[in-house]
C-alpha cells in the first residue's frame, strides 16, 4: 500500500511537514498522477528535503530543484536533478527545461522567494513556455503579502466601507445613462465609466502588496472571458489561460487551459 504524504513529509528535512492543510492539498490535486511519470519543477527547494518527499510520492516522477544557494542530496534513484540559480532568471529557466523537461513540466510549485515581482517573473515565463497543457502551477506562502516584516509585505488595515443609499442611486442613475444616447458615444461611455468606477471604488478595500496583489492579477487573467466578453467588455475577445483557480490560505493552485 502506498504511503500518505503526511508519512513521507515526516521523514524528510521540508517546512511541508508542518503544513498540514498544503500536505492535504496537494494529495487532492497530485493523488491521481501519483503512478505518473511526470516532470515536476520546484522553485526553491532548501535543504532538497521537498524533492526528496516528491521522489517518494511520485514513484516514477523525474524532479527537478532550484535554489539560489547550492544543495547537494543524496539520491540513490538517480530521479533527481538540482540547478543552482535565481528564480527569476529566464535564461536559466529555459536550460533547465530544455534539459529536463522538452515536452513541459507536468508540475511546477513556487516556494521561492516569495516576492510578488520575482514569483511573477517565474509565473508568466514558466506558465507559457513550460508547462504542459493541463499542467498545475502551484504557489506557495502568498499570504507573505500581508506580513510587514515581509521584503514586500505590507500589514493589513480593513478599510472596508459601505456604499451608502445615496451613492447607490448615483450608480443607478450612471447605469441608466450608460443606456441612453450620451451613454452610447464613446467620449460619453468614457466618462460614465470613470465616474462610475470612482463611486464604486469606495465600495472595497483591495489590498495589493507583494505576492497577495500578485495572487489577484492572477484572478484578473482568470476573469479573462469577462473582461474581453464580446457584448459586456473590450476586445479582442480570449479565454482565460487558466482552467481552474484553486485559492487555499497561502497555497494556490492554477490548472492550464
Ligand atoms: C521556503 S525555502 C524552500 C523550502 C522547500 N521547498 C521545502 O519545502 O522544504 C525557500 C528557498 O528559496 C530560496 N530562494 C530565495 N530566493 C530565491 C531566488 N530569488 N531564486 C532562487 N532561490 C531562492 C532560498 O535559498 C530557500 O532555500
Amino acid at each position: 500500500m502506498e504511503n500518505d504524504l503526511a508519512e513521507i513529509a515526516g521523514r524528510y528535512d521540508t517546512d511541508k511537514a508542518v503544513h498540514t492543510h498544503y500536505l492535504r492539498n496537494y494529495e487532492q490535486y497530485f493523488g491521481n498522477l501519483r503512478s505518473l511519470d511526470i516532470k515536476l519543477l520546484e522553485l526553491g527547494i532548501k535543504a532538497g528535503g521537498s524533492l526528496l518527499l516528491w521522489r517518494d510520492f511520485f514513484s516514477r516522477g523525474l524532479i527537478v530543484g532550484l535554489d539560489i544557494e547550492p544543495v547537494a542530496l543524496a539520491d540513490h534513484t538517480g530521479r533527481i536533478r538540482t540547478y543552482q540559480g535565481m528564480q527569476q532568471d529566464t535564461v536559466l529557466l529555459d536550460r533547465i527545461a530544455c534539459e529536463t523537461a522538452p515536452d513541459g513540466f507536468d508540475i511546477i510549485i513556487d516556494d521561492c522567494a516569495h516576492i510578488g515581482v520575482l514569483a511573477r517573473a517565474s509565473f508568466w515565463h514558466l506558465f507559457d513556455n513550460h508547462l504542459k497543457r493541463g499542467g498545475i502551477y502551484v504557489i506557495e506562502d502568498w499570504g507573505t503579502g500581508y506580513w510587514d516584516e515581509w521584503v514586500d509585505g505590507v500589514s493589513y488595515s480593513p478599510r472596508r466601507r459601505k456604499l451608502s443609499p445615496s451613492l447607490y442611486r448615483i450608480t443607478r442613475v450612471l447605469a441608466r445613462l450608460r443606456q441612453s444616447r450620451f451613454g452610447r458615444m464613446p467620449l460619453g461611455r468614457s466618462i460614465l465609466s470613470l465616474c462610475k468606477a470612482s463611486v464604486l471604488k469606495m465600495q472595497y478595500h483591495s489590498h495589493d502588496y507583494g505576492m497577495v496583489g500578485f495572487v489577484k492579477e492572477l484572478i484578473d487573467e482568470l476573469g479573462t472571458a469577462d473582461i474581453t466578453h464580446r457584448q459586456f467588455g473590450s476586445a479582442p475577445v480570449r479565454k482565460s489561460k487558466f482552467a481552474e483557480m484553486h485559492l487555499a490560505q497561502s497555497h494556490l493552485f492554477i490548472v492550464k487551459a
